[in-house]
């Protein structure tokens, strides 16, 4: 790619070096302000339908989103008639503010303020483009008369708000195409916008100041946003807004560190729908605060009813991978972060006082109602303890340290020759085929058993290939006299390693699990023996281990 020469920074702008941003912190969620249902929706290649702008926006104030930009109604009839629906039918709780943009035109301001009329409260936003390209290619303006329709703008939002008393107006300013401009024009056309406004409004006025499209890394926007907190006047009372775009990528950076910059509310929509790659992500924005221990003020308790309320209002798809909502950001295929996520897990278990900081997950997936049970796949990638850890967490086999290697080898083999990822009731059913209660040789039907000293003397009632059989045999225990019998039978083992657990308690049946390990003929090979009596579990889990054996045997 030989063009890169025809490229420069689009931003060359670079601050004395006073910036105080770098050392701060977010300590609280900022006002939140969707845009959904303007720049989410003009960036649509089918806009929403009336249903699906309602089912959104009932869905915003649901979450708890206060200010809601409900579209355009200036510039286009069903936006017009969607605020009308919205006033009309009292479908805004008292607590909700909607927002409309228009451009700085006297007609459409007009014409925006007549859309509300009956709103009990409103935000108008009114823009107008500043950088510099804008005004020297697209409206031939020089810097004067580019400020002067900002200035038209703001005479016509105090007149309109005056003929619309009975309405509590709020003013917003966007800066279009901010981050392009000047920095020392912005604040010049910023500081004669308020000025116009001086004593005329109740609530503060709103300057936004948006990275229409993203020109910098998110460090130079921070040092934008503060630059102009810094000299804007009287800052204390402005609200600073940013709405950050996406085009380099890093649309929820910069909105984060305008926030560190300054910036006390946010534009931003669900997912980062918005005009091309689209714009900060309210549910990122929120969740990461979320995690630091900061309240977002809003509720993403239930995930995926945004997922599905997006989805289905605006037809696109949130991807795989997206932070939080996405299908696979609570799936380790690597066996390393597995092995390391269920260790973390079992430390918060045990220690559920302990601020969560689980390897490799962020969040508790249960906060925003998302399951455990997608966390681990068991694929070729996977370790000895993905498949421990489903079998632990989701049917309750508690397999031990030393089993757990053959269990991940086994699976390893079925993964690798299959080429596909295993569910978790694939592994379960492929698991208790193998391994558990096996009886394709030897099987054990009934037994007795009683002391006689040191003693154990058992009666048992076994099969061998069909064949029904009776024996008495004694031994140092059940075990040792069942080892007897099973040489007399001419299956002679010994048993290396026997482990005996509860079914884990969450399962119904109590029962009890055996692991064993027994060395025959040179070999060692595992077995579990499940069954309500603990005996009878240690008897099958012997011979679960033999007839594995002798079933190797035969397929060789
Ligand atoms: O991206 C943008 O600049 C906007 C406005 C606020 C005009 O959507
Ligand atoms: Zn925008």
């Amino acid at each position: 790619m030989k063009n890169y020469n025809k490229y420069k920074r689009l931003y060359d702008w670079k601050r004395p070096n006073e910036r105080k941003w770098t050392d701060k912190e977010i300590t609280k969620a900022p006002i939140w302000c969707s845009v959904d249902l303007r720049d989410g929706n003009q960036a649509l290649a089918i806009p929403m339908s009336l249903k699906d702008k309602i089912e959104l926006f009932n869905y915003l104030v649901s979450i708890g989103v206060k200010e809601i930009e409900i579209g355009f109604p200036a510039a286009n009839e069903i936006e017009y008639q969607f605020a009308r629906c919205l006033i009309e039918n009292d479908m805004i709780p008292k607590d909700v503010t909607i927002q409309v943009i228009t451009q700085a035109k006297k007609e459409m301001i007009e014409k925006t303020f007549e859309a509300l009329k009956g709103a009990r409260k409103a935000i108008v936003n009114y823009y107008n483009s500043i950088s510099k390209k804008q005004r020297e290619v697209v409206f031939r303006k020089d810097k004067e008369a580019i400020k002067q329709i900002a200035v038209i703008g703001a005479k016509t939002m105090v007149e309109c708000s005056n003929k619309y008393s009975n309405t509590e107006w709020q003013f917003e300013y966007s800066a279009e195409s901010f981050t392009n401009t000047e920095m020392d024009y912005a604040i010049d056309v910023i500081n004669t916008v308020l000025k116009e406004w001086k004593d005329k409004t109740k609530l503060k006025p709103i300057i936004n100041l948006p990275a229409t499209v993203e020109c910098s890394t998110p460090n130079i926007f921070a040092d934008q946003i503060e630059y102009i907190c810094e000299n804007i006047k009287n800052r204390e009372d402005v609200i600073i807004s940013i709405h950050t775009h996406n085009d380099r990528g890093t649309a929820n950076a910069s909105a984060e560190l305008g926030l560190l910059a300054g910036a006390e509310r946010v534009e931003c929509t669900l997912f980062g729908n918005g005009e091309r790659t689209g714009m900060s992500d309210l549910v990122t924005l929120a969740l990461n605060l979320y995690v630091t221990g900061v309240d977002p003020q809003l509720d993403f308790s239930q995930i995926k009813k945004a997922k599905f309320v997006y989805e289905s209002s605006t037809n696109m798809k949130v991807p795989p991978r997206q932070p939080y909502a996405g299908e696979l950001v609570f799936t380790a295929f690597s066996g390393s972060h597995q092995d390391a996520i269920s260790k973390g897990l079992k430390y918060i278990k045990d220690n559920p006082n302990d601020y969560w900081e689980v390897p490799y997950l962020p969040i508790n997936p249960e906060d925003i109602n998302r399951q455990y049970e997608p966390i681990i796949r068991i694929n070729s990638q996977s370790g000895k303890g993905g498949v421990a850890f489903i079998l632990e967490t989701e049917f309750g086999y508690e397999i031990p340290k030393i089993m757990q290697n053959e269990i991940g080898n086994y699976f390893k083999v079925i993964t690798e020759k299959n080429e596909k990822e295993l569910s978790n009731d694939e592994i379960y059913s492929k698991f208790s085929k193998e391994y558990k209660n096996r009886c394709d040789t030897i099987k054990i039907k009934k037994y007795k058993s009683k002391n006689a000293g040191n003693l154990t003397i058992i009666d048992l009632e076994y099969t061998i290939n069909g064949e029904v059989k009776n024996r008495t045999k004694s031994g140092n225990g059940p075990i040792a006299a069942f080892i007897e019998l099973l040489k007399d039978e001419g299956y002679e083992c010994q048993v290396i390693n026997y482990i005996q657990k509860s079914l884990n308690e969450n399962n119904e049946k109590s029962e009890v699990v055996t692991y064993v390990k027994i060395k025959s003929k040179d070999k060692y090979i595992w077995g579990i023996g499940q069954d309500s009596d603990a005996t009878k579990a240690g008897f099958k889990s012997v011979t679960s281990a033999l007839n594995r054996m002798i079933k190797e045997e035969q397929n060789i």
